[in-house]
């Protein structure tokens, strides 16, 4: 037996008719299909090997063999071998490709062995199977086309062209299948891919896999192939909005959720999952006031905003996927700022205390003050007031203000303000903040000093020490400082003709005022001077008040008694037939001083016959208190003291002498005379000499005084203006000398109180040079005389 390469069906047949004849060799050959059913025909043997088909049984011919005898029979009446068992080519040879069953076929008398082999032929009665039915494939959605997958191929147990032939897939248009033979003949089935995939698309594949035999009829099989598309970081975040728009209050807390950004990435796992953050790395302060969750995407208030500062944020964010590599996707959040009224207006004044003079007129400028609110809108808004009725007031243009003056000012009434400024914003609730500005009035000079009353009236004691003060006059004056210094003056006038400095001086730095001389209320009762304060200003001002001064009487005066004369004497005579209360005589007194000092009270302090003669308290009248009687002496002599009210008093005395006459008129008697107190002259010549001199002198003295008046008129031709010849009026010994020059042609006897005119030609004077002027010591020359030294 030849084992050659495969025959077709024929061939075999043929092949048993030519190996017939090959009996030596005991080899018989047959070819059956598989699966035929028990009985059906392999192969006539007794004809085949010739054998005589009676003597079949005799010789016990039989078939031998282990699985030729379980699958095939031979039959004894004909010697034809047939199937005994449906033969199944796979399970007995699997893939083999030549399946054959050998037999042995035994004959004995004599014993004869053939052997014989029976090839079993395929018949396609297997399809195609695939192990698992499903076929799973992972591929990246980033293969690029091109790329091929290898599939499981299906087994088919037939062999030849019963085997697979083909793969093909449910239509895709992704996918093609493609094969190729191996070495060994094996059909290898490939998936190509033949476009690019997306896993965001379409992110798996069914396709059906068929697997088709060539045998006749045709076998399949199918598997699933089941492609899934595995995720590619192909896609980056992308936020819902381009830009985001979202406002916030500039007084927000930390921690305020300002919004929530959201982005989406296509792509699923890690490719997917997104941080974010901010990009900008810039913005440094911004991410300081915010901050961004990087899981939930949550913007929040992280610092304190300021909308003065910036009143607009935009921030970069970035979300950022975990895929390798990551990808990242972009937007932008504008943060707009609201304004909230958080700043209180201030106010910048440039100086704080200002000086203004008083008599500034209304609008003059004081300062400039500036007030700045950071807010915006209404929150920056400002009003500025100031207190009422003050005098001042405020200029503004825009937030500039200008304090000005609205009225005129007093420092005497007000010396300093302190303005309170608030500004007040317009802001909801408003704020509000203020200054104090300092407003120094500064002083002028407008106010003359001032004497509390007009008039004063000072009352001076007679008699009183020289340069002892007798008044403090005060004036106020209600500037400051220089403005307010007071100086106190006389002003020049004259009293009886003479200064008024000669009388009074005043300190004129506290207003006290001295009498220069002591005065005499029996020649001058009272006075007026002006005394005028001045103040220090520039210019000064003045005002003056009046001074009376007033003298008052002090009891210097004794009582003087006029009648009865001390010089004609008195000797009162009475007659004897007088009866009683009759007016003897009368006593006439005088007191210069006044009032009380000068209110007499007469008493009779001696008297040679007290019951005689009686005198009136009050006035002065001396009457009898009896009838006189015969017995009664003819002379009486009186003593009266006459007293006044002063306090002490003082008083005087007089003795009278009152004759008895007898009923007669006969002449005073000699005896009755005065007789003067002592201490007087009581001598009548002594009276009659006096007088006489007296006469003699002021005879003496118009004689003198019309030389003096020749003399004068001669001196002035020979002097002209230059040197006036001083008169001055000259008291008695009494008389202050004061040093003053009187031309006067009035003389006022300072002593006297009394005027008297005297006639030019006849003035008293005494020449005075005016070097002799200066010393205390004065010349007193009769005018003209030759012995002057003044020229
Ligand atoms: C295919 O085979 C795999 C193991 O290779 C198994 O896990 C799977 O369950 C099988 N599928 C089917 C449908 O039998
Ligand atoms: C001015 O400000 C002070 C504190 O600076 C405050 O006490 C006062 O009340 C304010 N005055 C007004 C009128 O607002
Ligand atoms: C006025 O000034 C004088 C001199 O300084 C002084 O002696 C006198 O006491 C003062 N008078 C008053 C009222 O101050």
């Amino acid at each position: 037996m030849a084992y050659g390469p495969r025959f077709p069906f024929n061939e075999i047949a043929f092949m048993l008719l030519i190996c017939a004849p090959d009996l030596i060799s005991g080899q018989l050959r047959y070819s059956i299909l598989e699966e035929k059913e028990e009985g059906a025909f392999v192969g006539n043997i007794a004809q085949d090997l010739g054998l005589n088909v009676r003597q079949l049984s005799a010789r016990k011919f039989r078939l031998s063999s282990d699985d030729g005898g379980r699958y095939m029979k031979v039959s004894l009446d004909n010697g034809i071998l047939s199937i005994r068992e449906r033969i199944d080519r796979e399970r007995i040879c699997r893939q083999a490709e030549m399946c054959t069953v050998s037999f042995k076929t035994t004959l004995e008398n004599p014993l004869e062995v053939y052997r014989g082999v029976v090839e079993i032929l395929d018949v396609n009665d297997n399809p195609p199977t695939f192990g698992n039915g499903s076929i799973v494939l992972q591929t990246s959605e980033a293969s690029a086309p091109g790329v091929r997958f290898r599939l499981e191929r299906a087994e088919d147990p037939d062999i030849g062209i019963n085997t697979v032939v083909a793969y093909t897939i449910s239509f895709t248009e992704y996918f093609s299948i493609k094969t190729h033979r191996t070495e060994s003949d094996v059909l290898i089935p490939e998936l190509l891919l033949d476009k690019s995939l997306d896993r965001e698309l379409l992110s798996s594949f069914q396709l059906l896999l068929t697997a088709t035999d060539g045998g006749t009829p045709q076998r399949t099989g199918t598997a699933q192939i089941l492609v899934t598309v595995l995720d590619f970081n192909d896609n980056a975040p992308v936020f819902d909005d381009d830009i985001y728009r979202v406002s916030v209050s500039e007084d927000a807390p930390h921690g305020t959720l300002v919004l929530k950004v959201k982005a989406n990435d296509l792509d699923e796992g890690l490719n997917a999952e997104i941080a974010y953050s901010f990009s900008d790395v810039d913005l440094r302060r911004a991410r300081h006031l915010f901050s961004l969750d990087p899981y939930s995407g949550e913007v929040r208030v992280e610092g304190p905003l300021d909308f003065e500062e910036a009143n607009s944020y935009s921030l970069a964010v970035q979300a950022v996927d975990h895929g390798s590599p990551a990808m990242a996707g972009h937007s932008n959040v504008l943060i707009k700022v609201i304004d909230v009224n958080d700043n209180a207006p201030e106010i910048k004044v440039t100086s704080a205390s200002n000086k203004i003079p008083e008599n500034a007129p209304p609008g003059t400028f004081i300062t400039f003050f500036d007030v700045i609110d950071r807010d915006s809108g209404e929150n920056g808004q400002i009003s500025c007031e100031l207190p009422k009725n003050i005098p001042f007031s405020l200029q503004t243009s825009s937030n500039h203000y200008k304090l000005i003056t609205s009225a005129t000012l007093d420092r005497e009434t007000i010396s300093e303000f302190k303005l309170p400024i608030l500004a007040r914003d317009l802001g909801s609730p408003s704020l509000t903040s203020n200054k104090t500005i300092h407003i120094t009035i500064t002083d002028v000079n407008d106010n003359a000093p001032r004497f509390a009353e007009s008039t004063y009236n000072v009352y001076v004691m007679e008699n009183n020490a020289p340069g002892a003060s007798i008044f403090v006059l005060t004036a106020l004056d209600p500037d400051l400082e220089q403005n307010s210094y007071v100086s106190y003056s006389l002003v020049d006038n004259f009293i009886q003709n003479l200064p008024v400095s000669t009388y009074l001086a005043i300190n004129s730095m506290n207003g006290t005022i001295y009498a220069l001389r002591s005065f005499d209320y029996e020649e001058l009762k009272n006075f007026q001077i002006n005394v005028q304060a001045r103040d220090a200003g520039v210019p000064p001002l003045s005002s003056s008040a009046t001074v009376n001064v007033i003298i008052l009487d002090q009891n210097d005066n004794a009582p003087v008694i006029v009648s009865p004369s001390e010089q004609s004497g008195s000797a009162e005579v009475l007659r004897r037939s007088a009866g009683q209360g009759y007016l003897v005589t009368k006593i006439m007194a005088t007191d210069e001083d006044s009032g009380q000092n000068a209110r007499l009270f007469y008493q009779m302090v001696k008297s040679t016959d007290p019951t005689l003669f009686t005198v009136t308290k009050n006035s002065g009248e001396i009457r009898t208190a009896r009838s006189i009687l015969q017995t009664d002496i003819s002379v009486h002599t009186l003593v009266i003291l006459v007293k006044d009210n002063g306090q002490p008093s003082l008083s005087s005395t007089v003795t009278m002498n009152i004759s008895v006459l007898e009923n007669s008129t006969e002449g005073i008697t000699e005896s009755s005379t005065l007789v003067k107190n002592s201490g007087y002259l009581s001598d009548p010549n002594v009276y009659l000499i006096i007088i006489f001199s007296c006469t003699s002198v002021v005879f003496l003295l118009i004689i003198v005084l019309l030389i003096g008046i020749k003399c004068k008129q001669d001196r002035s031709i020979i002097q002209g203006y230059n040197t006036p010849s001083y008169c001055y009026n000259r008291g008695d010994s009494q008389g202050t000398f004061n040093g003053r020059p009187a031309m006067e042609e009035t003389l006022r006897y300072p002593g006297t109180g009394r005027v008297v005119r005297v006639p030019e030609p006849h003035q008293y004077s005494v020449c005075l040079s005016p070097e002799s002027a200066k010393s205390d010591f004065l010349f007193l020359k009769p005018c003209g005389a030759p012995t002057s030294q003044a020229q």
